[in-house]
């Protein structure tokens, strides 16, 4: 029995990525992680406003006629190298100690720096990228064919600019989401990562500030993800890989039985420590023994909508069987 299988085309051993976080941002737990039996590794995302942040921030140690023109230029293309080369410095040293693939990942708003970005990601030698394009349609005066374009733009761009295997990562939040995942798997990308968690803003009604929501998942989280895998994995032209909310071995059983390509974790590893990825391997490869198969194949994506079967009959049913007890 093995658990081995293609993540963005790259062959892996395990279905289990660890999604873009914190912890993939430290050498050592990367090196833990492969350790434990993870597939692969996404790593911790290079935010453009971060780098603006670190441009700003010594912009204003300079004398303020210095601010501007050819200093500017200057400095602003000096610290941008410098906080991308962090980055790129753990990618490097990923690729010198891990067997798994290293996947980058960028999430910018600037139509330049996605382009300018993407392509030293893939000098510095990564695997592969995902592309966090969590995209949220905040403003009244965007429409949904502006949220097309955007994607498609960059998309199609980024596409020709860099070799190596692109997966986007999207955000839960889309008026037509069937159709677009639908579209998007079409624009020649290698895989779509369901979905990213945004951060939920909170109120404090004593101090009455702003705050946020926690910002790990629970296990009630799954249900989101698992609805959209199923309806669509037999739909798109590219692999999925499945993120949010998933906690155990039987969350990822259900992703794969969904029809994931790959099931992305995070929280339950901040929540168990890089090691619970041996649990969550286990607990797979006993389901399958317990079931009888010896591969993914054999029951990935046995329980999506089918490829002929409209999804809303299908949750229609679902729902008749349960609140009607037909
Ligand atoms: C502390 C923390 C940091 C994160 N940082 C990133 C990041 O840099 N880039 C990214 O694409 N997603 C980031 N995420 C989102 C995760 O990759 C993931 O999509 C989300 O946590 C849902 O998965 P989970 O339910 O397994 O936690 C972060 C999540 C957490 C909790």
């Amino acid at each position: 029995m093995d658990t081995k299988t293609k993540y963005l085309g790259l062959d892996i051993d395990s279905p289990i990525v660890v999604g873009s976080c914190g912890l993939t941002n430290d050498i050592n737990n990367l090196v833990k992680m492969e350790q434990a039996g993870a597939g692969a590794v996404i790593v911790k995302s290079v935010f453009e406003e971060q780098i603006i942040y670190d441009i700003k921030r010594n912009l204003s140690m300079m004398a303020p006629t210095d601010a501007y023109g050819m200093s500017y230029e200057y400095v602003a293309s000096h610290v941008s190298d410098d906080s991308l080369g962090k980055h790129f410095e753990l990618i490097k040293e990923a690729k010198k100690r891990l067997h798994i693939p290293v996947v980058g990942s960028i999430n910018c708003y600037s139509f330049e720096n996605w382009m300018t970005y993407t392509q030293r990601f893939q000098e510095a030698g990564c695997d592969a990228l995902e592309l966090n394009m969590a995209i949220l349609p905040y403003e009244t005066t965007l429409s949904n064919e502006d949220v097309d374009r955007l994607f498609s733009n960059i998309i199609n761009t980024l596409r020709k600019s860099v070799s190596i295997p692109i997966s986007i990562k999207v955000s839960q939040n889309f008026t037509d989401m069937a159709n677009f995942m639908q579209r998007l798997s079409w624009m020649n990308i290698n895989g779509i990562t369901m979905f990213n968690k945004s951060l939920n803003v909170d109120i404090d009604i004593d101090k009455m500030e702003l705050t946020h929501a926690p910002s790990l998942s629970n296990p009630d989280d799954i249900f989101n993800t698992l609805r959209w895998v199923a309806i669509l994995s037999k739909k798109l032209r590219c692999d999925i890989s499945a993120s949010t909310g998933v906690h155990s071995p039987a969350d990822v059983v259900k992703m794969l039985l969904a029809g994931a390509g790959t099931v992305q974790v995070v929280s339950c590893l901040y929540k168990n420590g890089v090691d619970y990825l041996r649990t969550l391997n286990d607990g797979l490869r006993k389901w399958m023994e317990e079931k009888g198969f010896e591969s993914l194949s054999q029951f990935r994506g046995n329980m999506a909508v089918k490829p002929n079967e409209e999804a809303s009959m299908f949750f229609r049913t679902q729902f008749m069987k349960h609140f009607a007890q037909i």
